[in-house]
């Protein structure tokens, strides 16, 4: 797989994320579509001297078809962000809207294109995208994903810090759940290599990848939230799912899913009581070949689950009611 849109190519994670993917050799052509400044974005990116051809696109002159006709993965940060005292939900009423009308492009113009979701709030904008593509009947749930890696990145990250090692990387923390504040899950008892945490340290962690997005809000003071590292998260599960499209094997990232729609996932739906749910996913060359299930968890982790799972399935209904009801 090499052609890549993005859609929302123009905003604060939109620029940093299309500089890496033009800066990778997986990618050949990159399409960058959004409501402003798009084809400026692409003009300053095709000075870089890597192969990815660049265009941009803005609404007018059919400039979603374009981006989209022949794209084999959509990267989707359009909509609006947090500003300080908003919580992700608050973006709904707009983001709801923004989300139905891309999704209702790619079903037209791309439907078996992977699609990758950034836009908040993450739990209802993907019920959403599904409930577009069901609707006109293109709807794979291998090829679908909120993407929730950067609360994996930020659990790598914390867990470092408060141990006082070097390198994030060599920690690998599930994450599962949702994408917002307590729906969030880090399960620190399933850390590889193991670690030993005090009561006040998991406590602390587990508040930060949580809502560590709240921190980057109020740091920005209102000028947006986090933006280069949700970058960096978002290029990295774009190149998962173009390396397993090329054939790699073994890749596994987290991301939000339609359970029952994947390997494996059923099982986990039928435990949790719910279809939503970010878990472990094996990658291949179509898509979410495999969904883990969640594991043993610690009675910490299992009290936070409760919560979790009932913020969710709010979440997910308040999405789904979003399409079905204008039907
Ligand atoms: P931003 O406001 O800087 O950029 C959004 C871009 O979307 C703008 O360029 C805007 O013109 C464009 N846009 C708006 N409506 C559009 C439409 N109908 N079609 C095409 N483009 C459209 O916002 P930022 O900081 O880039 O955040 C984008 C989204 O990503 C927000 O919803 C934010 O909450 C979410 N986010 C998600 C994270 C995650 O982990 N999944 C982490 C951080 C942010």
């Amino acid at each position: 797989m090499t052609k890549v849109a993005v859609l929302g190519a123009s905003g604060q994670i939109g620029q940093p994320l299309s500089l890496l993917l033009k800066s990778s050799p997986l990618v050949t052509e990159l399409r960058l579509y959004d409501v402003v400044h798009a084809i400026g974005v692409a003009t300053d990116l095709n000075h870089i001297d890597t192969r990815a051809k660049v265009s941009g696109y803005l609404p007018a002159d059919n400039g979603l078809e374009k981006t989209l006709t022949g794209a084999e993965l959509v990267i989707i940060p359009a909509g609006i962000a947090r500003k300080p005292g908003m919580t992700r939900d608050d973006l709904f009423k707009t983001n709801a809207n923004v989300i139905a009308d891309l999704l209702s492009g790619v079903a037209k113009f791309c439907p078996t294109a992977f699609v990758a979701i950034i836009t908040n709030p993450v739990n209802s904008t993907v019920p959403i995208a599904v409930e577009v593509l069901k609707k006109a009947g293109v709807f794979n749930p291998r090829k679908i994903f909120g993407v929730t890696t950067l609360d994996v990145v930020r659990a790598s990250t914390f867990v470092a810090h408060v141990l006082g090692e070097q390198d994030p990387q060599k920690f690998k923390v599930p994450v599962v759940g949702g994408h917002s504040g307590a729906t969030i899950l880090p399960l620190f008892s399933q850390s590889q290599p193991s670690v030993e945490l005090s009561k006040e340290q998991l406590d602390a962690i587990t508040y930060r990848v949580q809502f560590g997005g709240d921190e980057i809000v109020k740091s920005k003071a209102g000028a947006g939230s986090a933006t280069t590292c949700m970058a960096y998260a978002g290029f990295r599960f774009a190149q998962a799912i173009i390396k397993a499209s090329k054939g790699e094997t073994g890749i596994v990232e987290p991301a939000y899913v339609y359970l029952p729609g994947v390997s494996g996932g059923e099982e986990v739906a039928k435990k949790l009581g719910i279809d939503y749910f970010a878990v472990p996913i094996e990658f291949g060359a179509e898509g979410a070949t495999k969904a883990f299930d969640i594991g043993k968890l610690s009675a910490y982790e299992e009290d936070l689950l409760k919560t979790a799972v009932q913020e969710l399935k709010g979440n997910i209904s308040k999405g789904e009611d979003h399409v079905r009801v204008a039907t």
